[in-house]
């Protein structure tokens, strides 16, 4: 019976256990679980989703406070498009993040960062070229593209020095998007280094639309393999999306995938950013706990807890200091939202109710807040990973105990901690 560390992945000569932790933002992929991947001699993802708020957070600079107080007037403002990201600023944030991570790495693996084309940040390509080309400058090994087409993030960095040598990659959930990923970076004569494929069962958001139950990972896998074959192209194929155990991992690397991308066993580990409270409440939850909704303004499902804060919430819209998702002209789904229920329900204004607004959320405020529980489909099976203690409460694994677990069982095992 084949395990995961039967295999390997290649990148030229160096070889890696092929396990990569997927990117989670809002440092929920942590910098400490990133390099305990790294550590393990797989790859781990940092995110650099709203990086000055983290940067804040974990080396106590202040940029969040600035860009607030700079923009302090516009607070009741409905029009945002003034209100934009410091470059300079945003630059140093990444630099601190991504490059005190890569100060800290040790072991034979990589640490890549995750960048989502949709946090547009009210400059969609000003604050992308920034993101990229400061994380490279910063160290990553490579980048993991992700949420967006991505058709001119390539060449937002083609004069980079390093953008022949660092690993440079996509994630897609079909041939359609990869290929006309491939149709562009085909004319910077630079292939992606690699291809993640997310099936429909990820956390986050999702690439497909509400009929995602109609999707299947195995056969998207399968039609892009075939397309790369018949084109003669050789880029290394990652599955990504409810690949729950060490054979089902086994299985995919058997079938020709290159690595697996995992995420959601790794949420309830000692080094993920969630706090223990929210990491109890993805150990607790039960199958019909979960849902996928549109309530992200982003436009993509985002599958999630039903019992997180962030559904129904009705805060006011919190731009000048975070804006990730202002798209370039100032406007984010949950300002248009949040305008409309204002406009239906005038004595809220005074406060004696709170104000709820089902139809989008406030995503920055509740990511940074840990209010917005998105998970993977099969977060219901988490409590099955470890032992219920005397206390109630379920025992938080380590991230090397999760990741061994991938790399060495077989069938569908699963290995409680010691
Ligand atoms: C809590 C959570 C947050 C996530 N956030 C992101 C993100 O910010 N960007 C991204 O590209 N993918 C994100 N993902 C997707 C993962 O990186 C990964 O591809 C996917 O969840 C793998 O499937 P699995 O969770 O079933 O193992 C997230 C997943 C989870 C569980």
């Amino acid at each position: 019976m084949k395990c995961v560390d039967d295999f390997r992945l290649r990148f030229g000569k160096q070889e890696l256990v092929p396990i990569i932790i997927g990117g989670m933002g809002v440092d929920i992929s942590t910098a400490e679980l990133a390099l305990e991947a790294a550590r393990l001699g797989g790859i781990g993802h940092i995110s650099d989703a709203m990086v000055p708020t983290v940067s804040d957070r974990r080396f106590r600079t202040h940029f969040v406070k600035e860009k607030l107080k700079l923009y302090k007037y516009n607070v009741a403002n409905s029009d945002k498009s003034k209100v934009l990201f410091d470059l300079g600023r945003l630059a140093e944030a990444t630099h601190n993040h991504v490059g005190r991570t890569m100060e800290a790495k040790g072991g034979s693996g990589m640490v890549f960062v995750n960048c989502m084309e949709k946090l547009t940040m009210n400059a969609p390509r000003e604050t992308l070229r920034v993101r990229l080309t400061s994380a490279l400058d910063a160290g990553i090994d490579g980048i993991t593209l992700s949420a967006g087409l991505h058709l001119g993030s390539f060449g937002l960095i083609e004069d980079h020095p390093r953008f022949r040598d660092a690993k440079l990659g996509i994630i897609v959930s079909s041939l359609r998007a990869l290929q006309l990923f491939l149709r562009k970076s085909a004319r910077l004569k630079r292939l992606p280094d690699f291809v993640i494929v997310e099936g429909p069962l990820a956390g986050g958001h999702l690439g497909f639309g509400m009929d995602w139950a109609k999707y299947d990972l195995a056969a998207i896998m399968a039609e892009i393999q075939a397309h790369l074959k018949a084109e003669h192209l050789n880029i290394p194929l990652i599955p990504a999306g409810g690949i729950f155990t060490g054979g089902q991992a086994a299985a995919f690397l058997d079938n020709g995938a290159a690595a697996v991308q995992v995420a959601t066993r790794f949420t309830v580990t000692r080094e993920c950013g969630l706090p223990p409270a929210v990491q109890q409440e993805y150990f607790k939850a039960g199958e019909d706990d979960i849902e996928v909704n549109t309530i992200s303004p982003t436009g993509y499902p985002m599958r999630m807890l039903k019992n997180s804060p962030a559904i129904g919430s009705g805060i006011r819209p919190n731009c000048e200091a975070l804006g990730y998702l202002l798209d370039g002209s100032g406007n984010c789904a949950y300002i248009t939202a949040y305008n409309r229920e204002l406009l239906a329900h005038p004595k809220l204004r005074h406060g004696s109710i709170k104000l709820s607004v089902k139809e989008k959320t406030c995503l920055c405020t509740h990511m940074r807040n840990f209010d917005c529980w998105t998970c993977g489909h099969y977060t219901y099976r988490l409590k099955d990973t470890t032992r219920l203690l005397p206390d109630g409460s379920y025992q938080i694994l380590s991230a090397e105990h999760v990741f061994r677990d991938y790399q060495f069982s077989t069938e569908q095992q699963i290995a409680l901690p010691a």
